[in-house]
């Protein structure tokens, strides 16, 4: 074999569903052996016996805020956070502004993101009332993963309420088309709970459980009708769970760490509007159904929701103050610590962050590993005991609510198109994302 720019060799590799042990060789960008362990002609060797090599997981949601709103984080900075928290690939949200919601504007970020993204990138467009008949023109490029409709108002000023738009998109686009899923009416009828409160404890009680089913029922409704998969992305709720369980046929399902991780009313009393986001961390009874949901493959992927606004903006009164919080370095260590706790397998997570999103959205330029595959993997050490620290964050916005969190299991190393982009928090090489095609 000709000489290998890189011979890795691990005792635990995934591959088809399991670890194995052996050995792989990398030329440039491509992995050209996996195998047994072996030798060969390389020009470097990484001997990460004791790491885990997974396929290179991808954030299926985040907000970097570029164009409009720099001040909280730009592509620069949101995809290296990522990165340094083993991520490899982002989906970007059009709430910027402009919002993305034209073919320019969508060039204009995909400009914007050349040669400047860690990580490899797609961004959604998003659906609105005035542009529901050309999105079918838009979407279709490499660096674009659908459309992206919320249907109940949250940061910026993207909405479309109107079903019949709703249909026509699904009727005459070919992508994901992603939906921010709670009910507009009802969100506007309870607003009062949250403004006579003042207290985030009540954010879930303002946009509880109803907001949210009365919404992915009627979207699931018109994916029958018009016999289109829909993606509801982060579900929230015990009843989502329930009522989506035997609908999978129709709709694939993304849910946060922060849900399966904190839950109300002992997350608004710890951290108050810090962990305020739309829709809303709800009772610990929706936090067991989501692990239910893990278990029994009602959710396919996981999304960090990355939402970063600055610390002034988030201590606003509430419900002055933005929802979203910071979440794409976080969302790999807190998922490790729930296989250190026994909730998921570490398979199943790779299942969620590596397998499902090639697989459910039909990325074409990321494979498993295997021969031939884009070189693009995370190494992880399981038994990493480590404290969240504020200095290991690179998002603008400086802070998360798991500061002081101590984590069983860390993100240890990334290898983005062959090159190691980061190795124990060092932030190597250049900017080499690329856009992910479908
Ligand atoms: O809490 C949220 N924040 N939910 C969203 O849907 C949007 C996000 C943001 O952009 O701040």
């Amino acid at each position: 074999m000709e000489t290998l720019s890189l011979l890795i060799h691990s005792r635990n590799i995934y591959s088809k569903g399991k670890f194995i042990e052996g050995s792989i060789g990398v030329r440039d960008d491509k992995i050209v052996y996996l195998g047994p362990r072996k030798n060969f002609s390389t020009i470097e060797t990484l001997d990460a016996s004791h790491l885990h090599i997974i396929p290179g997981p991808i954030d299926s949601q985040v907000h970097f805020r570029e164009p409009g709103a720099e001040y909280k984080e730009d592509l620069q900075t949101g995809s290296k956070a990522a990165l340094r928290g083993g991520i490899t690939g982002v989906f970007e949200m059009p709430n910027t502004n402009p919002p993305t919601t034209t073919a320019e504007a969508l060039t204009q970020k995909l400009k914007l993101a050349e040669k400047r993204m860690w990580v490899d990138y797609a961004f959604y467009v998003g659906g609105t009332s005035e542009n529901f008949k050309e999105v079918k023109n838009i979407e279709l490029r490499d660096g674009c993963p659908g459309i992206k409709i919320f249907v109940g108002s949250s940061t910026g000023t993207l909405l479309l309420t109107n079903p019949l738009h709703i249909e026509h998109i699904l009727r005459t686009t070919h992508r994901t088309v992603a939906f921010h899923s709670e009910d507009e009416d009802r969100l506007k009828e309870r607003k009062k709970i949250a403004i006579d409160s003042k207290d985030p404890i009540s954010h879930p009680v303002w946009r509880d459980e109803i907001v949210a089913l009365t919404s992915t029922k009627k979207l699931v409704e018109l994916a029958k009708k018009t016999n289109r998969r829909i993606h509801i992305l982060h579900v929230s709720s015990e009843e989502e769970v329930e009522y989506l369980k035997d609908k999978k046929n129709l709709v694939t399902v993304e849910t946060t760490p922060q849900f399966l991780t904190l839950w109300a009313p002992d997350c608004y009393k710890e951290h108050g509007t810090l962990v305020q986001m739309n829709p809303p961390i709800r009772e610990k009874r929706h936090y067991d159904a989501l692990w239910r949901g893990i278990q029994n493959g009602t959710v396919d992927v996981l999304g960090s929701d990355h939402a970063p606004h600055t610390l002034i903006e988030k201590t606003k009164p509430y419900p002055d103050s933005p929802s979203g919080m910071p979440g794409v370095q976080t969302l790999l260590p807190l998922m490790l610590d729930h296989v250190n706790q026994g909730r998921l397998s570490l398979e199943k997570l790779v299942e969620l962050v590596s397998v499902n999103p090639i697989l459910k959205f039909q990325i074409k330029n990321r494979a498993f590993i295997t021969e031939g595959a884009d070189a693009t993997l995370t190494f992880i050490d399981l038994k990493e005991k480590r404290k969240i620290e504020e200095k290991w964050l690179l998002s603008r916005a400086g802070w998360s609510p798991f500061t002081g969190k101590v984590i069983t299991g860390w993100p240890k190393g990334v290898l983005l198109h062959g090159n190691l982009a980061m190795f124990e928090d060092e932030v190597l090489d250049f900017p080499n994302g690329r856009p992910l095609g479908f």
